[in-house]
């Protein structure tokens, strides 16, 4: 007797179901197929892995590599394995020791301490933000208004970037995200951010100013740890983490939030909640929604199955995330339940070094909303709303309120 071959999903899956969960294949794989095969666009069929624990512990595992260079590199579109130009890669795409060489050269510019101190700046950003939102009208489209400016101005703060060029990089780091974009789209807005970042980068080295690329400038190029086209690939991946992701994750928060009128007004009645709402927030909406690329060194077991090296690995932190072993009643939005296990960040020597940053924006950004606009309402049925489907964050292009 031969057993039927289970068939094996398209992946990134269909946008099925609520927009506001992950895609029903997901958690159906979750509890039926927690290691299983997945097609991507190229025929290639890499593992996708769905469950809490299974994911927490290959994100942990020195076997399982970043590196894109690598056969077998789960690429999820054309232009994604087409736009990994020598050069620009970042530690992001690499392994130790020089993912840790090249980490270590910005974690001091991350640390919670140093984010800290920038609190009282954000504050004042959002309210800047929120009083322009305000004093134009009674509604507003939340993403335009607040959810993109606030990481951007902040980012091009930290970067020493003119935000005056914002519109620039945004259009082009948008559609470096995009799945369904050609390879010579990515292509050249690859390369005319990377042009775009070295004519920064020489404006900082014959005028340094107090900004992290004047810093990478003078203590890494200078000396010769880092090319200038590395400096331009480093600057160029934090431009693109800093906004993109944060921006969503803000429109996401806000909106399932409104969804739950309960958790809104326990939220507006104690703010002293907004750091677990963020953290809860951060579990339930996943702005990753295909799963973090991995490929196997060697043989491994994930969850029992046998991994062959060589071998595409998907960790899917969305699926992770709302997995009933991990936590109770995964679906529902509880602002005072203990998040903290959630893996939004991933985990493991890639964990987001920019966290601590989009933690402080996050805070800052449903703390200052909550407060000023305690009355906000989103003005379009969930149907109605335009989610950004088919990249490689996910979130709203829109999101319609009034106060
Ligand atoms: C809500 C906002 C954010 C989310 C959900 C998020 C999520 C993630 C995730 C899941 C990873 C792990 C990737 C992997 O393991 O392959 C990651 C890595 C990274 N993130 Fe974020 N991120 C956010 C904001 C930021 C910000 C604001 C910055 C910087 C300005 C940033 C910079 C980075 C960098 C540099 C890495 C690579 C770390 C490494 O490879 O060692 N992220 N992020």
């Amino acid at each position: 007797m031969t057993a039927t071959q289970p068939e094996i999903p398209a992946f990134p899956v269909a946008a099925t179901g609520c927009p506001m969960d992950p895609p029903p294949l997901l958690s159906e794989l979750r509890e039926e197929r927690p290691v299983s095969r997945v097609a991507l666009w190229d025929g290639s069929r890499p593992w996708l892995v769905t469950r809490h624990a299974d994911v927490r512990s290959a994100l942990r595992d020195p076997r399982l590599s970043s590196d894109v260079r690598r056969h077998g590199f789960p690429f999820l579109s054309a232009a994604q394995s087409e736009a990994i130009g020598e050069g620009l890669i970042t530690f992001i795409r690499m392994d130790p020791p020089e993912h840790t060489r090249q980490r270590r050269m910005l974690t001091a510019e991350f640390m919670v301490k140093r984010m800290e101190a920038m609190r009282p700046e954000i504050d004042a950003t959002v309210d800047a933000l929120l009083d322009e939102m305000t004093g134009s009208g009674t509604s507003a489209d939340l993403m335009e208004a607040f959810a993109l400016p606030l990481p951007s101005l902040v980012i091009c703060r930290m970067l020493g970037v003119p935000y005056e060029d914002h519109g620039y990089f945004q259009e082009r780091s948008q559609l470096v995200q995009d799945t369904t974009a050609s390879p010579e789209e990515v292509n050249t807005a690859l390369g005319e951010l990377a042009a775009y970042l070295d004519r920064l980068a020489t404006e900082k080295a014959a005028d340094p100013a107090d900004d992290l690329i004047s810093r990478l400038v003078a203590e890494q190029e200078t000396p010769g740890h880092l090319s200038r086209l590395e400096v331009a690939g480093m600057a160029l991946n934090l431009l693109i983490a800093g906004h993109e992701t944060t921006a969503n994750q803000i429109g996401l928060g806000i909106l399932a939030l409104r969804r739950q009128p309960d958790q809104w007004a326990k939220l507006v009645e104690r703010p002293e909640l907004v750091p677990a709402a963020v953290e809860e927030l951060l579990r339930h909406q996943s702005i990753v929604p295909t799963g973090l690329q991995r490929v196997a060194r060697e043989d491994l077991e994930i969850g029992g199955t046998p991994i062959k090296a060589g071998e595409g690995v998907l960790l899917q932190i969305g699926a992770a995330n709302r997995d009933p072993r991990a936590f109770e009643e995964p679906d529902g939005l509880d602002i005072e339940r203990n998040s903290r296990q959630h893996m939004a960040f991933g985990f493991g020597v890639h964990q987001c070094l920019g966290q601590p940053l989009a933690r402080l924006e996050l805070q800052c950004a449903l703390a200052g909303i909550v407060r000023r606009l305690p009355g906000l309402r989103v003005t379009r049925f969930l149907e109605e709303l335009d989610f950004r489907h088919g990249g490689n964050i996910y979130g709203l292009f829109t999101l319609p309120v009034e106060w």
